[in-house]
């Protein structure tokens, strides 16, 4: 098995939404098809373990997504599709990369300069911070650096975590033996940011977002639930301040998008508006949505093809990570 080109993690909290579809999913889908490259993909459920602490609703959300990723066409023949937690060479590599941070390091992680200044008004700036939390950054940079991944796409939320990644991985190169490549972060500007019900980023923590794998009518429902302004049938409206206009985009191709922008400054209504965008959302889920039901309904499928990429991916980690432990002097001794 080769190093990866392309490798990112999809943290197992929460259901896949349209936010997730275009921004992650539909991007990854078509890295997963090319036949030139080898492209790693995972649910990174030791990740969840750190905001969550329903042990029922870890799995439910590594189903769901393990699911999405499949109905919605990854390729998980031609690429590796698995389950963090079958690899047991990344949390070993976690507590060798964990002993070579600096703490100072640590301390400069955005998600956690934000968890502490969340807890100024009270007298204990840890309060709430696990040391999960905290060294986060290091257990990403096992998933990274285990695979030796020249190329990582990610949010731009995740940027500094990939420098820090680099950082680990140069010490370490310099420290024990040069074994690492140095990843790059890959944020795809063109992939869309899509905004939510209330016309926010669409996301989890907003709660604004829509299901991607609801009922048909779920779907209708929470489309007719975007925000608008209330401007009348006929009046011109701006594009590029609506929602439901962005949504459309995202999904749509550049021409369809141009007709719709005229439409706009002629003047839509706005019921119009929400229903062709049903119709259009629905007509590219229609078929997925059906294997996604039938894959939720066959969770052992789905376990048996994340298997199948755990030991695809353990070709590559089980003989680096013996490579690591040499290099560290962790080894026979003879
Ligand atoms: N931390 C990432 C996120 O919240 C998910 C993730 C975990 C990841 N490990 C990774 C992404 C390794 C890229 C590479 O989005």
């Amino acid at each position: 098995m080769k190093n990866a080109d392309f490798l990112t993690g999809i943290t197992t909290s929460g259901t896949p939404h349209l936010g997730n579809y275009v921004g992650a999913i539909r991007p990854a889908v078509e890295t997963s098809r090319d036949k030139n490259l080898n492209s790693y993909y995972f649910l990174a459920d030791y990740h969840s373990l750190i905001k969550n602490h329903d042990p029922r609703l870890r799995k439910q959300s590594a189903l769901e997504i393990a699911a999405a990723w499949i109905a919605l066409g990854l390729d998980y023949d031609n690429c590796v599709f698995y389950r963090q937690s079958d690899i047991p060479e990344i949390p070993e590599l976690t507590w060798i990369l964990t002993c070579l941070t600096a703490k100072g390091l640590m301390n400069r992680a955005h998600a956690y300069k934000a968890a502490v200044a969340d807890n100024e008004q009270d007298n204990d700036p840890d309060k709430g911070i696990t040391m999960g939390l905290f060294s986060y950054p290091i257990l990403m940079a096992a998933d990274i650096l285990m695979f030796n991944a020249k190329k990582v796409p990610v949010g731009k939320d995740q940027v500094q975590h990939l420098e820090m990644t680099r950082d680990i991985a140069a010490r370490f190169n310099h420290i024990y033996e040069n074994l690492f490549v140095l990843p790059e972060v890959v944020v795809d500007e063109t992939s869309a940011v899509l905004s939510g019900l209330d016309g926010r980023k669409m996301s989890k923590s907003y709660n604004n977002y829509i299901p991607l794998f609801g009922t048909e009518k779920a779907l209708r429902k929470m489309i007719m639930k975007i925000q608008t302004n209330s401007l009348g049938p006929d009046e011109p409206k701006d594009p590029d301040t609506c929602t439901l206009f962005s949504i459309y985009q995202a999904f749509a191709t550049p021409e369809q998008t141009k007709a719709m922008a005229a439409r706009y400054s002629r003047g839509i209504a706005w019921g119009t508006m929400k229903n062709e965008l049903f119709e259009y959302i629905n007509e590219i889920l229609k078929e997925p949505r059906k294997r996604y039901d039938e894959l939720i309904q066959a969770p052992s499928d789905i376990d048996a093809v994340l298997k199948k990429g755990a030991e695809k991916a353990r070709e590559f980690s089980v003989p680096f990570l013996d490579r690591i432990r040499k290099a560290v002097g962790i080894s026979s001794l003879g």
